[in-house]
C-alpha cells in the first residue's frame, strides 16, 4: 500500500476543507432550481430590461407573487447573480449576457434545466444502477429535452457557420452552391436551423428518434421560415433513410446510442464518396482527477448518456468521455478512411471521418 492509501487520522483541516468544499456545492445545486424559475418566469428579463428596481416592480412586471420575488432575488444576490442595493435589484452586462439574453453566445441558462433534469431522474438512475443500467432518453423529464437545446444552441450560433464549416476542406463552398445535409440525433434541430440560414441554397434533414423532439424541431423550423429547406423525420441512427448526403452531423449524440459502430456505418454509407462526416463530442482530460468539465460530464453521463445506451443494448457504453483516441478507433472499426480533428473549442472536439 503506497503513502496516498494508507490508512490514517483524519486531519481536521482537510476536513474543513472538504466540508467547505461540500457547503459550496450544495448551495450551487440548490440554487440552480431558482435559475430555472428565473430564466422559466422570465424575471432574469425584467431585471435586465428595467434596470434597478425594487422587488415589488419585477413581481408585477412578470405577473408573479411579491414575496416569492423578494426571496428569489435575495438568493441571486447571495449567489452573485443579481447586484442590489438600498432594496433596488438590477443585472450587470456580463450577468445580462449569461442568464437574461438567449441571443447571447455566452447565455448558460439553460444549463440549470439539464441539471435540473438529472435530480428528476433520480428515482429512476435507482433502478437502472441496481438493475440492467438502461434510462431511454425518453423517459427522462422534459427539461433535459428543451434544456439540451437552449445549453448547446449559443455554442453552435457561436461556432458552427463562422469557424466549424470553414474548418471542413471544401464543404462551405459545395453549400454555397448547393448539397445535402443531414443531422442525425438532431434533437431540437437548432444546428441544421443555423446551417439553413447561413446556406440558403442547400436543403437539410435532421433524424432523431424522439418522436418529441422531432415534432419541436418541426416548429423551430417553421418559426425561423426554413422549413421549406429543412425537414425533420424521427428515425434511429442505424436506419435513417436518406442518400449522397455532403455533409453528415452528429452533434453530441454519438454517445447516446446503442452501437454507435453500426450507426457510424450506415452513416458512412449514406455519404456521398467524397462526403464528410463532422461530429462534435466533450473535450477531455488526459487523467482521471478533479475538473469541473470532467464532474460535469461524467454526471451527466452517469444518469443520461451511459444509461441511454444501455438502453438500445450497448455492449460498453462509450460514455461522455469517450475521448479522441477512443473514437478515432470507433470510426476506423465503421470503415471510414480518414478521420482527424477539424477543430476545437475549449468544451468540444470537432472531428471529422470521410469514407
Ligand atoms: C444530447 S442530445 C443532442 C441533441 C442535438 N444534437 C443537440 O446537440 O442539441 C442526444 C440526441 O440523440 C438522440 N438519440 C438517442 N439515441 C438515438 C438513436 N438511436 N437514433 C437517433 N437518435 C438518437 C436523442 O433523442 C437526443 O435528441
Amino acid at each position: 500500500m503506497d503513502t496516498a492509501t494508507a490508512p490514517r487520522q483524519t486531519d481536521p483541516e482537510a476536513l474543513q476543507a472538504f466540508l467547505d468544499r461540500f457547503a459550496a456545492d450544495q448551495a450551487a445545486t440548490m440554487h440552480a432550481a431558482t435559475v430555472v424559475v428565473g430564466d422559466r418566469l422570465g424575471l432574469y428579463r425584467a431585471l435586465a430590461e428595467g434596470g434597478p428596481q425594487a422587488a415589488d416592480d419585477v413581481a408585477a412586471t412578470t405577473g408573479c407573487h411579491p414575496r416569492l420575488v423578494r426571496e428569489w432575488l435575495n438568493a441571486q444576490v447571495a449567489s452573485g447573480y443579481v447586484e442590489h442595493d438600498e432594496g433596488r435589484y438590477w443585472l450587470t452586462p456580463e450577468q445580462t449576457a449569461c442568464l437574461a439574453d438567449p441571443s447571447s453566445t455566452t447565455f448558460v441558462a439553460g444549463g440549470a434545466m439539464v441539471v435540473s433534469s438529472v435530480h428528476h431522474a433520480i428515482e429512476r438512475a435507482l433502478t437502472a444502477f441496481t438493475g440492467d443500467g438502461g434510462i431511454g432518453w425518453d423517459e427522462h423529464h422534459p427539461f433535459l429535452f428543451a434544456g439540451t437545446r437552449r445549453f448547446f444552441e449559443p455554442a453552435y450560433r457561436a461556432n458552427l457557420v463562422p469557424h466549424w464549416v470553414p474548418a471542413l476542406d471544401g464543404i462551405k463552398e459545395r453549400l454555397r452552391e448547393g448539397g445535402r445535409v443531414a443531422d442525425v440525433g438532431c434533437g431540437y434541430g437548432a444546428p441544421l436551423i443555423l446551417l439553413a440560414q447561413a446556406f440558403p441554397e442547400a436543403t437539410f434533414v435532421g433524424y432523431d428518434a424522439h418522436v418529441g423532439s422531432v415534432e419541436a424541431a418541426r416548429r423551430a423550423a417553421r418559426d425561423a421560415g426554413v422549413s421549406d429547406r429543412v425537414h425533420f423525420e424521427v428515425a434511429g441512427c442505424e436506419e435513417f433513410g436518406g442518400r449522397d448526403f455532403d455533409l453528415i452531423c452528429t452533434f453530441n449524440a454519438l454517445h447516446e446510442w446503442g452501437d454507435p459502430v453500426r450507426a457510424a456505418e450506415h452513416i458512412r454509407s449514406a455519404l456521398r464518396p467524397d462526403g464528410v462526416w463532422m461530429f462534435t463530442e466533450p473535450q477531455t482530460d488526459e487523467t482521471l482527477g478533479e475538473s469541473i468539465r470532467a464532474r460535469t460530464f461524467f454526471s451527466v453521463s452517469s444518469f443520461v448518456c451511459t444509461p441511454s445506451a444501455l438502453a438500445q443494448g450497448a455492449a460498453d457504453a462509450l460514455g461522455a468521455q469517450a475521448g479522441e483516441a477512443r473514437l478515432g478507433a470507433l470510426v476506423e472499426q465503421a470503415g471510414f478512411g480518414r478521420f482527424r480533428r477539424a477543430t476545437e473549442t475549449p468544451a468540444f472536439l470537432v472531428l471529422e471521418a470521410r469514407p
